[in-house]
């Protein structure tokens, strides 16, 4: 099986239901499952069954055009107020990937701007909208992998960290595309190195799944192997995904990357950031302004394991993301082009960044 296969979220043919592939449980079991209830959704994002800021935006745009298409009333005022009930309890599922409420504020201004229609024939919009968002994210994916393709050379090692492949998107992934674009061009001999991620292993279950299953040289490496490798001149380039970017390029990715930003400075290695411009946020000014989810002690602890691996009691602290500041950043790749420091007038050259 070639996990580029595999559909990340997607709506069954009856529209009864969205089909989330499980990711909590890759690589060993592919499962799909088909939720309906807003609240089984909702927990499957916070659960990261389904992961990857862009494949969160494109599952929260399915989600509400499902629950919406249920809303059992004529009256628009009614169906407007419930559709945001829906989309605010939605929203809160994770606070950093800002995909999950950009999609849900382009469907509500499919909702705006239609309410001079029916309200089935709002509800048809919808899943218009929601399949475009899916379908868009596959040619963004494609676009930055053609263009980080640009930027690699036969025999490169590449280093990546967390999962911003085929299974964080709708197709491709973003740090992964310019592999699979090299791949498809008959380019056999890229290697790439994949952090495991702790603590929920995204790097180990899920990077290193899908390249294998593509049929990519990955080597995996535990988060802290990270500097060795690259000190043996065994890294040539880092393609790293993101949650969040800020106006100044301040980016969010998974906990971890500002440690692979600033190894990759150190050792002299290029640095890039794949990012849908969906991802960048234009209300934010700098990193600092961006949410960083904190999540349970027990994924540090206890998940994985046989048993507790600390002691009972001990303070635990488990920030998701972290912020790479702007200056480590060599450049950022967008589905518009190649961004280069100042990013906001980068971003505004190529029509990123107007306020949403
Ligand atoms: O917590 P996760 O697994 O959702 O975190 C995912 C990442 O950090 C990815 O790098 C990011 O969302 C980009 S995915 C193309």
């Amino acid at each position: 099986m070639n996990a580029l296969q595999l559909d990340t979220v997607r709506l069954s043919e009856d529209r009864s239901c969205l089909e989330i592939l499980d990711q909590t449980l890759l690589p060993n079991t592919v499962r799909v499952l088909c939720l309906s209830g807003l609240e089984e959704i909702r927990e499957a994002i916070w659960s990261l069954r389904v992961r990857g800021a862009p494949a969160i935006g494109v599952c929260a745009g399915y989600a509400i055009a499902l629950t919406a298409s249920r809303i059992r009333t004529k009256d628009k005022a009614v169906f407007c107020a419930e559709f945001r009930k829906q989309k605010l309890y939605l929203a809160t599922a994770r606070p950093t990937a800002v995909n999950l409420t950009w999609a849900l504020d382009r469907m509500e201004r499919v909702v705006l701007a239609n309410l001079d229609r029916s309200v089935d024939e709002i509800k048809e919009r919808l899943f218009v909208e929601a399949q475009a968002i899916r379908d868009e994210d596959v040619a963004i994916s494609r676009a930055i992998g053609e263009i980080g393709f640009g930027l690699l050379r036969p025999g490169f090692g590449i280093l990546t960290h967390c999962n911003a492949g085929t299974l964080a998107t709708a197709k491709y992934g973003t740090a992964t595309a310019p592999v699979y674009v090299a791949l498809e061009r008959g380019w056999t001999d890229l290697r790439v190195y994949c952090d495991e991620t702790r603590p929920l292993l995204q790097g180990a279950r899920l990077t290193a799944f899908e390249l294998q299953s593509a049929g990519v040289d990955v080597t995996l490496l535990c988060d802290a192997m990270a500097s060795s490798v690259m000190a043996q001149g065994r890294v040539d380039i880092v393609f790293v995904g993101c949650d969040r970017v800020a106006r100044n390029g301040d980016t969010a990715n998974k906990i971890g990357t500002s440690a692979v930003a600033i190894l990759a400075k150190h050792y002299g290695i290029p640095f890039y950031v794949c990012a849908p411009s969906s991802t960048i946020d234009p209300s934010l000014e700098n990193g600092e302004q961006i949410p960083i989810e904190e999540r349970p002690p027990e994924e540090v602890t206890e998940m994985w394991y046989k048993e507790r691996m600390a002691p009972a009691g001990v303070k635990v602290y488990n920030p998701a993301f972290d912020v790479t500041g702007c200056e480590l950043i060599t450049g950022i790749i967008t589905e518009k082009g190649l961004c280069h420091a100042p990013y906001g007038p980068a971003f505004r050259a190529l029509g990123i960044g107007a306020k949403r």
